[in-house]
């Protein structure tokens, strides 16, 4: 197949920052090429000057054989190159309704400025229609669940007959029932003859789709994989620069119960179940989106209460009624999808960190304490392996994974009596959901830990016990010895997994 896309010495620089260093890639029409790296790697400035959205240092592009320099993200969907970012809201605008956002390139390009009302929302449900898209059209997007919200980003950007679709990690927030729609849309373009770049960490979704792999690391290209089959565990070596470090889980001793729930209800029509999370340990609840986790987690942390049940906190009763009393005893929760939630793009990464623990950080009531701030700031920036220039720095100035370690770290800053962990895991590099998961466990000692993640993988890595939530109830609890991969697997799949939102 002929090179869709051609780019040729492509460098970036952020001040010293030297991101892309001399990125040579080809694109070929009808194959779906994976780019591989770790957090901080360039992956998504590379891909935002393939868009249109940073212009490069230097270097060139081709686009169908003719030299393709896009000055605006506008100028590359004309061309026909259509990006998903990994930034979900970037894709979206959140203020208006789902009609007008499936149809805003061709409502702002004028032409058809006053489309009637009725034959807006009769083209738009037709693009959304293209990804199984089902929400009311007249909807505002604000309104939407992420997993919702990003399908209105690719329904949109699908919309435009891609020559080159580039999709940043679009799975993170997707339940498996949407991400095997996204894979199947995918492959129907390729066979289209579109060329397709797709960035993850996932090496699921890597191993379904890829039919080649680049690697990338500190900005060069270290690695390209074509030859079938993929050498997946070379792939990981090139990125990584070296070999993957195993993990090796000594099961810790349980000490005395922290929390413990009895008779707990998540939804109306649920059955009830118990809880007890001890001392020292890691319990890591799997399950598919919509399984339940979200609600547990809520429940826990005062987000909403559970709809029948009780729980204790180190014996005493324990029913928060918003997450500030959770905090105030001591629990503890990083929220999921913290990309559009937690980060507060004003705050530099120091005080993203502290955020949480302000007060602790005060002398008088309302002076926070730079230097006190700055020292919780460098020592987690440390543990959490934030790859970043100064603690000084916006916290968009970092990679998507670095913003996601900033926000898991916040909470792990400060000693907890419970701590909540809802996806740590969204969008960090392999090596640093191994370094993660060690910082978790080294510091678990006194403490309860309750992580909630999606992918069996990343339970095996972190737990001292592993739990199987389905349905919305707890269906089995095992240690983290020797386990039966495949029995787990059809425990947590029992689920219809239940739809975010409105999904046909
Ligand atoms: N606007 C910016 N200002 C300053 N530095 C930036 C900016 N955008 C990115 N960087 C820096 O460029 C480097 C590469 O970031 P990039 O977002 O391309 O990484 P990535 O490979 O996509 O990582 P991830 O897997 O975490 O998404 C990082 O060191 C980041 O801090
Ligand atoms: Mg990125």
């Amino acid at each position: 197949m002929p090179n869709a896309l051609e780019i040729r010495a492509m460098n970036k620089a952020f001040a010293s920052n030297r991101v892309l260093r001399g990125i040579d890639m080809d694109l070929p029409a009808g194959a779906i090429t994976v780019l591989m790296g770790a957090n901080g790697a360039g992956k998504s400035t590379l891909v935002k000057i393939m868009c249109g959205v940073q212009p490069a240092d230097g270097g060139t592009m081709q686009l169908a054989g003719r030299p393709y320099a896009p000055e605006t993200p506008r100028a590359a969907l004309e061309a026909g190159v259509v990006t998903v970012h990994q930034s979900i809201n970037d894709g979206v605008v959140v203020d208006l309704d789902v009609a007008s956002n499936l149809m805003l390139d061709r409502i702002s390009t004028g032409g058809q400025l006053f489309l009637r009302r009725r034959k807006l929302h009769a083209q738009a449900r037709e693009i959304a229609k293209a990804v199984g898209l089902v929400v009311p059209m007249g909807l505002p997007v604000a309104q939407l669940s992420l997993a919702d919200r990003q399908l209105v980003a690719i329904a949109r950007a699908l919309s435009h007959n891609p020559k080159v679709l580039i999709l940043d990690e679009p799975t993170s927030s997707l339940s498996d029932a949407e991400a095997r729609r996204l894979f199947a849309l995918i492959e129907k373009l390729k066979a289209q003859g579109v060329a397709i770049l797709y960035i993850s960490h996932r090496m699921s979704d890597i191993r379904r789709l890829a039919d080649r792999i680049l690697c990338m690391r500190d900005g060069v290209i270290s690695g390209q994989f074509e030859e079938q089959p993929l050498d997946y565990a070379g792939a990981v070596r090139a990125m990584l620069g070296h070999e993957m470090t195993d993990v090796d889980i000594t099961l810790a001793t349980p000490g005395a119960p922290v929390f413990e729930a009895s008779g707990l209800k998540l939804r109306a029509t649920t059955k009830p179940f118990d809880m007890m999370l001890r001392a020292n340990e890691v319990v890591v609840v799997v399950g598919l989106v919509g399984s339940g986790k979200a609600q547990l987690a809520s429940a826990l942390f005062g987000v909403a209460p559970p709809v029948a049940g009780e729980m204790r906190l180190d014996g005493r009763a324990y029913a928060p009624r918003n997450p500030a009393q959770a905090i105030a005893q001591g629990v503890f929760m990083a929220a999921r999808d913290r990309r559009s939630n937690a980060v507060v793009p004003d705050f530099d990464i120091r005080r993203n960190f502290t955020l949480p623990f302000a007060r602790r950080h005060s002398k008088a009531a309302h002076m926070i304490s730079r230097r006190s701030e700055m020292h919780t700031a460098r020592r987690m920036i440390d543990e959490m392996g934030v790859k970043c220039q100064s603690p000084g720095d916006p916290i968009l100035s970092l990679s998507g994974g670095n913003q996601q370690k900033v926000m898991v770290g916040r909470w792990m800053a400060e000693e907890a009596r419970l701590l909540i962990l809802d996806e740590p895991f969204q969008g960090v590099d392999i090596q640093a959901r191994r370094d993660i998961g060690t910082r978790i466990r080294a510091q678990a000692e006194g403490r309860a830990t309750l992580v909630l993640v999606t992918e069996l993988d990343e339970a095996l890595e972190v737990a001292d016990r592993i739990v199987v939530i389905c349905e919305g109830t707890l269906v089995s609890d095992r240690p983290n010895r020797d386990i039966d991969v495949a029995a787990i697997m059809a425990e947590v799949a029992d689920t219809p997994a239940q739809p975010e939102g409105q999904v046909a």
